[in-house]
């Protein structure tokens, strides 16, 4: 069986990007692939975080995985940070990667800029190599994630790629799986711009585990152009364009079908729909999340987790040392 791996950062809360973009299918994918989804909390302090607020997160992530679906049976759950040889693997990756490259990482580019280099961690600038840690250390044959992440999956394959020519092949070369629609969910209130759980106006957001009136309110308050067509045009109509692909995404219908459908109906009647599919889904995971998060289900499903991955995550890093020559492995 092919190996799933991939993973979410709990800084901030789990919003519908998160869920159209990755956690839809981590879902799909667990079925035909042996999988591990992890919680990227290492890679959260990459930012300094509030520690209170950093526990509740990781806990809030994990009932959100398992309420939307994740079946702890089919794939291997765990929190990164208690799996020491995630960063074991990363120091020695990031002696064999380059300023040059990690530079180009848009994501770090957008993320410190306009920021004193004072106030930028090295953690930020590292952030891709722990990352590629992640992925090579299970040997993944696949990676689930949104748009933003494949520049850091391309990376991942570079530095398998330089370290298998170097030291013998050790690492399997990953591939990236972006799923044609829904991989970039805009916010909703500048639908030029990704939603995002750091985003300074949170109308634009619709978070897992948030009120449900709320959410319907800030999909009725999306901002639009003022033409009344449902057309999908990303570069002339992109704010219509983020609510037909979220539409599309929760109901499984194409893109075309969809505007064939609303064809003559007005914008407000089409968010009326789209906020009862949010409604829906939010109500569903919520209701789950709710029972989820009692007792000490959550901690279970970890601790077994842990272990399996732990295991596999060990040999790796053992082997990848052992190759360098440091210690006596
Ligand atoms: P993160 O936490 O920023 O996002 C987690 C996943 O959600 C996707 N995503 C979106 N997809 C569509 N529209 C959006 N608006 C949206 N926002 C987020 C992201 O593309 C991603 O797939 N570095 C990673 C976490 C990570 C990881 C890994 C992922 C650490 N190690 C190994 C895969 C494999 C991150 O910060 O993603």
């Amino acid at each position: 069986m092919k190996r799933l791996l991939s993973g979410i950062t709990p800084t901030g809360e789990l919003h519908i990007g998160h869920y159209i973009g990755a956690i839809t299918h981590f879902i799909e994918m667990q079925k035909s692939y042996e999988s591990f989804v992890f919680v990227a909390d290492l890679h959260s302090l990459t930012v300094n975080p509030d520690p209170k607020e950093l526990k509740e997160n990781i806990r809030k992530m994990v009932g959100v995985y398992l309420a939307c679906g994740l079946d702890p049976k089919q794939t291997c759950l765990f929190n990164q940070s208690e799996n020491i040889y995630h960063p074991m693997l990363s120091w020695a990756l990031e002696c064999n990667s380059y300023m040059g490259e990690l530079s180009r990482m848009t994501q770090y580019k957008e993320k410190s800029q306009n920021k004193q280099s004072e106030s930028v961690t090295c953690g930020l600038f590292t952030y891709p190599v722990l990352m590629a840690s992640d992925i090579l250390i299970y040997d993944a044959d696949v990676v689930p994630v949104g748009g933003d992440q494949k520049q850091h999956v391309e990376l991942t394959r570079n530095i398998a790629e330089r370290f298998n020519n170097k030291y013998g092949t050790t690492f399997k070369i990953p591939n990236p799986v972006i799923a044609e629609s829904g991989a970039r969910i805009m916010d909703l209130q500048n639908p030029n711009k990704k939603m995002s759980k750091s985003d300074e106006n949170p109308k634009g957001v619709i978070f897992l585990l948030e009120d449900i009136q709320k959410a319907r309110k800030k999909i009725m308050s999306a901002v639009t152009d003022s033409d009344n067509v449902i057309k999908y045009d990303v570069a002339n109509k992109p704010g219509i364009s983020n609510l037909i692909t979220i539409y599309s995404c929760l109901t499984n219908e194409n893109i075309d079908n969809v505007e064939e459908a609303f064809a003559n109906a007005s914008y407000g009647e089409f968010k009326t729909k789209v906020a009862d599919e949010v409604e829906k889904l939010l109500q569903n995971i919520q209701t789950k999340y709710n029972e989820i998060i009692k007792g000490d289900y959550i901690d279970n499903v970890l601790d077994e987790g842990l272990k399996r991955a732990e295991k596999i995550a060990k040999e790796k890093a053992y082997d990848v040392y052992k190759k360098l020559g440091v210690g006596r492995y």
